[in-house]
């Protein structure tokens, strides 16, 4: 089998070590049960089930269309804003099913945060931007701010280059700095689990490197879900990879099988080249 995507050069942490056993529910973060998501008559979601394990990267790929922003905006209830959106089927997140009350949504979407294709930050200030989120869960205190800000920051590696702006506008940082203020953000509600849609398709090649270099750090505290077109950077970043197509999930396996010894002939194709 000839596939040219090598993890030979992939970056390896003390936990990569571990062995399969230790894959066993009490390292399961979140659980596909059965998943199925229509957008009216149109069946998004196709009997999903999966299982994303903690502290890991687990990538998503696929051909455009396919699923994969649906099915990571399922893992924090973002479909619900979308009116004609229906789901059957289970999510759960340390096993209690994040679709079975719509008590704790707010919550779960503090536990569960997200970061888009392309950076959104807020029109305002840099500190502002990092200060929302704890704001809106009541943080007011200013020296507790400014120590969440700061941490924030320097965990998304982009304290050094905006220390001395933080009162400047989100706006004025370059695209790749955006982004990180954007997981800043993100990570000052202290999440559990960290959702990224295409995060670096926006943006060129070094601050792509930048961000795959803070993904890698995020998993030694955080699980990292990243959708991506980049075959290269799902091989390069993630532990865990799933292949979609037409809303199912064909294969679902660690990265290195996925790559090198896929067990469908479809997904085989797809890492290949042969379509997308
Ligand atoms: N808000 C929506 N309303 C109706 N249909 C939608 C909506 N969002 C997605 N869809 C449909 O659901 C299917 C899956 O879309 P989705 O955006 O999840 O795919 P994707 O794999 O993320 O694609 P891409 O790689 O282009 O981002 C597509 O048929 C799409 O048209
Ligand atoms: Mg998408």
């Amino acid at each position: 089998m000839n596939i040219k995507f090598s993890i030979k050069n992939k970056r390896l942490t003390s936990s990569d070590f571990e062995t399969n056993s230790d894959l066993n529910e009490n390292n399961i973060i979140i659980k596909c049960k059965n998943l199925n998501l229509w957008y009216e008559n149109n069946c998004a979601l196709k009997n999903i089930n999966m299982k994303v394990k903690k502290y890991k990267v687990t990538a998503i790929i696929g051909p455009s269309g396919c699923g994969k922003s649906t099915l990571i905006r399922s893992f924090n209830r973002m479909n619900d804003v979308i009116e004609c959106c229906k789901i059957k089927g289970e999510v759960r997140f340390h096993g209690e099913n994040i679709y079975a009350s719509n008590n704790n949504v707010m919550e779960y979407r503090k536990r569960i945060g997200m970061i888009f294709q392309k950076p959104n930050p807020f029109p305002m200030s840099v500190y502002d931007n990092v200060a929302y989120g704890p704001r809106i869960h009541k943080i007011n205190d200013i020296d507790k701010l400014d120590k969440i800000v700061e941490k924030s920051l320097k965990k998304a590696v982009l304290w050094d280059e905006v220390c001395d702006r933080l009162k400047d506008s989100a706006m004025g940082l370059s695209g790749g700095q955006q982004q990180r203020l954007c997981i800043a953000r993100a990570l000052a509600v202290e999440p559990e689990v960290i959702l990224m849609d295409e995060p670096t398709s926006s943006l060129d090649p070094i601050a792509t490197g930048k961000i795959e270099d803070l993904i890698h750090e995020l998993k030694q505290k955080y699980t990292v879900i990243i959708v991506t077109h980049n075959m290269q950077q799902a091989a390069r970043i993630s532990d865990y990879t799933g292949f979609m197509y037409l809303g199912e999930l064909i294969e679902f396996g660690e990265t290195e099988q996925i790559f090198e010894r896929p067990n469908k002939k479809l997904t085989e194709n797809y890492i290949t080249g042969r379509f997308g």
